[in-house]
């Protein structure tokens, strides 16, 4: 039920009343059971109530909520989880900020690489999403979104995705390259290995920190538990958020120690948050680290998307563009794309838009979704692909 004391940001809600969450679905108020295959927008990438991470947040809350601004007392979980997540990490992401969302990570991202260069121009890329506050949506690409925000930003250069040549544009002036290493909001785009390799060495020649928001593709999304991992292309700095916490608000900005420690000089306190790594949040993230260990999970990612990729193959689809459980259906106009999400809601299957490509709709399960709910819930999307295409 809507109440007009909360905040709409658009007139045509999803709609679905929420009653309660469990594993791959989710309960509205008349009973009606829906398959969630976007998972919050590929947040809740080990279902809902992952019991492990239900215990683990519960047992943080029962010894202590917020206790000081980032940084300034030494807290156990959060030492832990910064631990936990170096251990999974190339050796040169060995340092964890903890911030509170992902635009807020990529926010802390953009200071850092100003500092460390003292350089001021950033470049991204065109299709990027990497936020809704002013700098990064300064950098993503979506114009429709960010004309009536201006002046935004300066100094920021948008170049084609996966376009190999257009990288010469980088030279010695720019701070920093931005990029998620698969773009999400763009429609699943994956660039070629080449585009990224060219892309790490002119930011290694240029002394130009290379920064990726894996803040859609990471945590396992992709079979991998980043993206970048796909390329063997290291980033200087990686932005993470969504999935990290396990269900809880949290996002994280990774790179060396050597470059965080900027932030504790000119000037002290470089990025400063109250809530960041807040103890509950930190208490998830630790725990989706950890069941994704015991429960071997990212090695069937893979698997499962293959088997969701050959059951969806509707004659009606122009191309599928997935990597892991991240995927992009795209049909032939979005009309289409509306009556097959509108369809498939109906039907008790939750799939989703993205916002910068109308033409394709987004499946981006929970990761530990079972043969049996894939076989089900395709089932249900080709029926109604049957009906409406
Ligand atoms: C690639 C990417 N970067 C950044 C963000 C922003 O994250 P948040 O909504 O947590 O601020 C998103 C959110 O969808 C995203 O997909």
């Amino acid at each position: 039920m809507y109440t007009s004391y909360l905040a709409n940001t658009t007139k045509f809600p999803f709609g679905i009343d929420v009653d309660r969450a469990d594993g791959t679905f989710i309960f509205d108020k008349n009973g009606t059971k829906y398959f969630d295959l976007i998972a919050g927008i590929a947040v809740s990438n080990l279902g809902h109530q992952h019991p492990y991470i239900i215990k683990q947040i519960k047992k943080q809350i029962d010894k202590h909520l917020h206790v000081m601004v980032f940084g300034e007392y030494s807290q156990d979980v959060q030492n832990k989880l910064a631990i936990e997540l170096a251990g999974l990490m190339p050796d040169s992401l060995d340092c964890l900020y903890v911030v509170n969302s992902g635009t807020e990570a990529n926010e802390a991202a953009l200071k850092l690489a100003k500092r460390a260069t003292k350089r001021t121009r950033i470049v991204s890329f065109k299709g990027a999403y990497h936020g809704s506050t002013h700098g990064s949506l300064s950098i993503s690409g979506n114009e429709e979104k960010k004309g009536s925000f201006r002046p935004l930003l300066p100094d920021v250069f948008h170049l084609p995705f996966n376009d190999v040549d257009a990288l010469d544009f980088i030279d010695k002036n720019v701070a920093g390259v931005i990029l998620e290493p698969i773009q999400g909001d763009a429609g699943v785009r994956i660039p070629s290995r080449e585009f990224m390799t060219k892309l790490r060495k002119i930011c290694d020649d240029n002394c130009i920190l290379l920064i990726m928001d894996e803040i859609q593709t990471g945590m396992g999304r992709t079979g991998k538990l980043f993206a970048f991992q796909h390329f063997d292309v290291v980033p200087d700095i990686l932005t993470i958020g969504k999935a990290f916490g396990g269900g809880m608000p949290i996002g994280g900005l990774v790179t060396s120690q050597k470059l965080m420690s900027l932030f504790n000089n000119n000037p002290t306190l470089g990025h400063i948050t109250t809530f960041g790594g807040h103890p509950a949040c930190c208490a998830g993230a630790l725990a989706y680290l950890e069941v994704l260990k015991q429960e071997n999970i990212i090695e069937n990612v893979e698997t499962k998307g293959k088997l969701f990729e050959e059951l969806i193959a509707h004659r009606s689809i122009v191309e599928i563009r997935r990597k892991g459980l991240f995927f992009a259906i795209e049909m032939k106009s979005k009309e289409i794309v509306q009556k097959v999400v509108e369809g498939c809601k109906d039907r008790g299957v939750l799939s989703f838009w993205f916002l910068s490509c109308p033409e394709s709709f987004r499946i981006a399960p929970p990761l530990n979704i079972s043969n049996s709910e894939i076989k089900e819930s395709c089932k249900i999307i080709n029926k109604v692909m049957d009906e409406v295409c």
